[in-house]
């Protein structure tokens, strides 16, 4: 057994994830990385082996899936680091999407991260050290017509991770937030997003500076981390925006 700490990362096969993966192994974490892509992490694992000289364990699971669930846990009993990144987005009107996408979505982005973060905390508060970082959104500050369900279900994990830093408060684990704004990922792609306004808004961010703003946060013992001066405004607006017109600008940037 290693004596280095384990950090599991969810959606670790492209885009912020990734990122992630790289980041923590460059600071001596061994690996376990989650997604759906087996032949993608295989060969992420491999880079990284031969560049950090950690170990990295690869699962390729479906996290919509109940089974996926019991099936890292089952191979993980206990990690250090918990990095819940996977997750994805449909646009569109929610009385037009598919209900099984609107199911998909919240078994992702919501239900999965917050399973998988009860099975872990239990192990980092009984070790005293570790933590978790929920990856959520600038969309979890405000509701998003045509986005509807992403922009609840970041809420959720918004609200989920502040809570559980509370909870966790003074036990030598931390439960940060870390809530980018549009990201040069493939995620707008997946989102059908593109074209859209809110990519023309401003530059996209690099993935790498991301994910190293969230672990620089979480080390620190932030509860909530909004990477850039102008998503940092942007979460700030919702509270001094009155909520029709917050919705109608919130319509217009993701309107095809
Ligand atoms: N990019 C942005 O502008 C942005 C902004 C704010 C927040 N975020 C959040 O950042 C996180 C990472 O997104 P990203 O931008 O890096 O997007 P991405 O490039 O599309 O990466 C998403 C990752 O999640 C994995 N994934 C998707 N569905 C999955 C499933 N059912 N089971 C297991 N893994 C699954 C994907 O791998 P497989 O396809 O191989 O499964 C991939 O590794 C997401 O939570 C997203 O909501 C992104």
């Amino acid at each position: 057994m290693s004596a280095r700490p384990l950090a599991l990362i969810t959606g670790a096969s492209g885009g912020i994830g990734l990122e992630f993966a790289r980041l923590l192994a460059a600071d001596g974490y061994d690996c376990v990385l989650v997604a759906r892509s087996r032949e993608r992490l295989e060969s992420i694992a491999a880079d990284i082996r031969e560049k950090s000289g950690v170990a990295v364990t690869c699962i390729a699971a479906d996290l919509t899936l109940d089974e996926s669930i019991a099936q890292i846990t089952a191979a993980i009993p206990h990690c250090d680091l918990l990095v819940n990144n996977a997750g994805f987005a449909n646009n569109g009107p929610y009385a037009e999407l598919p209900e099984s996408d609107i199911a998909d979505e919240i078994r992702l982005d919501v239900l999965a991260l917050a399973r998988l973060t009860r099975h872990y905390l239990p192990g980092m508060l009984a070790a005293r050290s570790g933590g978790v970082i929920n990856v959520a959104s600038t969309a979890a500050f405000l509701p998003g017509p045509l986005m509807a369900t992403y922009y609840a279900s970041k809420a959720f994990v918004l609200s989920l991770s502040e809570a559980l830093w509370e909870e966790v408060r003074g036990n030598g684990v931390t439960v940060s937030c870390l809530c980018p704004g549009a990201t040069k990922t493939a995620f707008f792609a997946r989102a059908n997003m593109e074209g859209t306004r809110l990519l023309s808004m401003q530059p996209l961010a690099d993935a790498s500076a991301v994910a190293r703003a969230g672990y620089e946060g979480w080390k620190r013992g932030k509860r909530v981390v909004v990477p850039g001066a102008m998503n940092a405004a942007l979460a700030f607006s919702p509270k001094i925006t009155p909520r029709s017109l917050l919705l109608r600008i919130s319509r217009r940037l993701v309107a095809r």
